[in-house]
C-alpha cells in the first residue's frame, strides 16, 4: 500500500528560464554502443542541467533512440559513462533507472486504452483501500488524477474516458503526467510531437514548458521538427556520426543558422570520409 500523493507543483519560480548556471544533473562522458558491425555511437558527450530542456536532433537511424535506451536503463552501453549529479550509475532496468528518478515516454506504447485515464495514471502505482488486499481506491485514484492534470494544466473531457476515446495530444499528455506524478527529476521524450496537429502539439510544448519552469524537470526531447524544438528547448544538440556535433542554447541561434550548421557540419564530414 501506498500514498502517492502527487507533490504539489509550486507557483512559478524566479530562475531563470534558461539554465545555464543551474546544477548539472546527468553527464553522458564518451559513450558508444554497437550493433554487431554497426557503430552506432562512437563517444557521445552531452550534459543536462536542473529545468532545463535539450533538444536531440540528427538523421533516421543517428542512433538518438538508441542514447534514450541506454538513459532509461533500457539498454547499456558497450563503453563511457553515466553520471547522475556527479555520481557515476550502472543501471540494471528501467525500473533502476525510474528509481534513479529518470522516466521515459515512447510515442507508443504510452498507455492502455481501454483502461480509464485515472487507472492508467495510477498504472503500477495502484492505491488499495486501507486494509483490503487488491482492492482499488478508484475514489482516490480519481480524485488524485483530477488534482494532478488540473495542476500542470492539462485538461481531459473526464477521468474516467477510456484512454483510447483520447485525442492524441490529450494521451501524450496523460504519459507525460503519469511519468512526472511521482518525483521523477529526468524526463527522456522520444519524439513526443510526433503525428500530432498544431493544437495538440501546444498542448505538449505547454505541458513540457511548465514542467520545467515549475517543478525544475529536466528533459531530453527527440523530434525532428526544429521549429517545435526551438519553442520548446533551452538548447539543442546535433547528432551525427555517433557524435554530439553542435552544442547550441536556442536563444543564441535561430533556426536558419542551425540548419545552416547542420548542413555546413554535414558537408565536412562527407568531404572527411570520400576526401573530395
Ligand atoms: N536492437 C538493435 N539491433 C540492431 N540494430 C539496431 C538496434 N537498435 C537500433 N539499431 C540500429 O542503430 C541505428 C540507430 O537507430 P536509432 O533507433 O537509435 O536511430 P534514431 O536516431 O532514433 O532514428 P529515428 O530518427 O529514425 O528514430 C539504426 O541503424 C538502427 O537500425
Ligand atoms: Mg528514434
Amino acid at each position: 500500500m501506498m500514498d502517492d500523493t502527487p507533490e504539489p507543483v509550486g507557483p512559478e519560480t524566479d530562475a531563470p528560464k534558461s539554465s545555464e548556471s543551474s546544477e548539472v544533473v546527468l553527464e553522458v562522458q564518451d559513450v558508444t554502443k554497437s550493433f554487431g558491425p554497426l557503430s552506432v555511437l562512437r563517444g557521445i558527450d552531452l550534459t543536462l542541467r536542473a529545468g532545463e530542456v535539450l533538444g536531440l536532433v540528427g538523421d533516421n537511424g543517428a542512433g538518438k533512440s538508441t542514447l534514450v535506451k541506454i538513459l532509461s536503463g533500457y539498454s547499456s552501453q558497450d563503453s563511457g559513462r553515466l553520471l547522475l549529479k556527479g555520481r557515476e550509475v550502472h543501471f540494471k532496468s528501467v525500473q533502476d533507472a525510474a528509481a534513479h528518478g529518470i522516466e521515459t515516454v515512447y510515442q507508443d506504447l504510452a498507455l492502455i486504452p481501454q483502461l480509464p485515464v485515472f487507472e492508467n495514471l495510477f498504472l503500477n502505482h495502484e492505491i488499495l483501500h486501507f486494509g483490503l488486499f487488491h482492492v482499488l481506491n478508484k475514489h482516490k485514484m480519481r480524485e488524485l488524477t483530477k488534482r494532478y492534470l488540473d495542476d500542470i494544466n492539462v485538461n481531459v473531457p473526464n477521468v474516467n474516458a477510456e484512454a483510447g476515446q483520447l485525442s492524441g495530444g490529450q494521451r501524450q499528455a496523460i504519459a507525460v503526467a503519469r511519468a512526472t506524478r511521482t518525483n521523477a527529476s529526468i524526463l527522456l521524450l522520444d519524439e513526443p510531437l510526433a503525428a500530432m496537429g498544431a493544437r495538440e502539439s501546444r498542448l505538449i510544448i505547454d505541458l513540457v514548458r511548465g514542467l520545467a519552469s515549475s517543478r525544475r524537470v529536466s528533459m531530453i526531447i527527440i523530434d525532428h521538427n526544429f521549429a517545435h524544438l526551438f519553442e520548446l528547448c533551452d538548447r539543442v544538440n546535433v547528432m551525427q556520426d555517433g557524435h554530439i556535433t553542435i552544442d547550441q542554447l536556442t536563444k543564441e541561434t535561430s533556426l536558419e543558422q542551425l540548419t545552416e550548421l547542420m548542413v555546413t557540419n554535414y558537408r565536412s564530414q562527407l568531404q572527411n570520409a570520400f576526401g573530395s
